[in-house]
């Protein structure tokens, strides 16, 4: 397998991300397994990329503290090298009615959400543009950040605001050969959307073509293709990963 450079994913320490952060492994790329809180679960993850033959490392900075983000990412970027590929895909949900949601709690989304990953991705762009060597940017946003839903206003208004970000991020460095695109996940099956009732998840299931929740891997598939160099003319796209919703 020949080694690639550093692909930074972020909250790879469980559900989708840990899929994403398994796969660029598996292709050749020197992993940056990033976790908050879950450390013993993103050492697991790291375990199991070297089991399978891959390399990787364990990074750890909250998303919601933008000096924590940039003394971390050049930190790692003095010990492991350039970036090469960053997958923002640490987010968290905060579902509610508007009317019944504070300030508090609507900072804490657009900060971990969208704030995080425009400063995650301002810190790796620099370090591609020292390197001159191109990168590629990819977002996990939503199908929600396409449709908007009711009780979830504040977290599509994120997920929204990372893909008009990642089309301008996009326009700014494709002269850098540095591409930015988006993948919006449906219901995937991770801890996140564990917690539906089952008539939450049965009305899911009824708006799903192909009838079923999505599998972190099948997001991780979409991922990899976006990162690698099968895509190298593909920037500012959105790739929905959803099972037809959006059709
Ligand atoms: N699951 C779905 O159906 C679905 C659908 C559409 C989009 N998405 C998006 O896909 C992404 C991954 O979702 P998931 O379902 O895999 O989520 P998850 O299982 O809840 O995992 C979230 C990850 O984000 C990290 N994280 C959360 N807050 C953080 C913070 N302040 N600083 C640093 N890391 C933080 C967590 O790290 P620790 O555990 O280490 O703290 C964890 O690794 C999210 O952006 C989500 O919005 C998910």
């Amino acid at each position: 397998m020949t080694q690639k450079g550093v692909a930074l994913v972020t909250g790879a320490s469980r559900g989708i991300g840990a899929a994403i952060a398994k796969k660029l492994g598996s292709q050749g790329y020197l992993v940056g397994v990033h976790y908050r809180s879950g450390k013993s679960q993103a050492e697991a993850i790291l375990s199991e990329i070297k089991t399978a033959g891959g390399k990787g490392f364990l990074i750890s900075f909250n998303i919601g503290n933008p000096a924590d983000i940039t003394n971390t990412i050049e930190g790692m970027v003095k010990e492991y090298g350039p970036v090469a590929a960053l997958v923002n895909n640490a987010g968290i949900t905060g579902d509610a009615l508007l009317m019944r949601q504070s300030n508090e709690q609507i900072d804490e989304l657009l900060n971990v959400n969208l704030r995080g990953a425009i400063v995650c991705t301002r810190e790796c762009v620099k370090s591609m543009i020292k390197a001159k060597n191109g990168g590629s940017i990819v977002f996990i946003s939503s199908v929600v950040g396409e449709t908007g839903n009711a009780g979830q206003s504040v977290y599509s208004a994120t997920k929204s605001g990372l893909i008009g970000f990642a089309k301008s991020i996009a326009q700014e460095v494709a002269s850098r050969k540095i591409r930015s695109n988006v993948v919006t996940p449906g219901f995937i099956k991770t801890d996140m959307t564990e917690n539906l009732t089952d008539a939450q998840k049965e009305s899911i299931l009824r708006s799903i073509p192909l009838e079923r929740m999505g599998e972190p891997e099948e997001v991780a598939n979409a991922v990899a293709f976006l990162v690698g160099t099968d895509s190298r003319y593909i920037t500012g796209e959105v790739i929905a990963v959803n099972g037809g919703m959006s059709t």
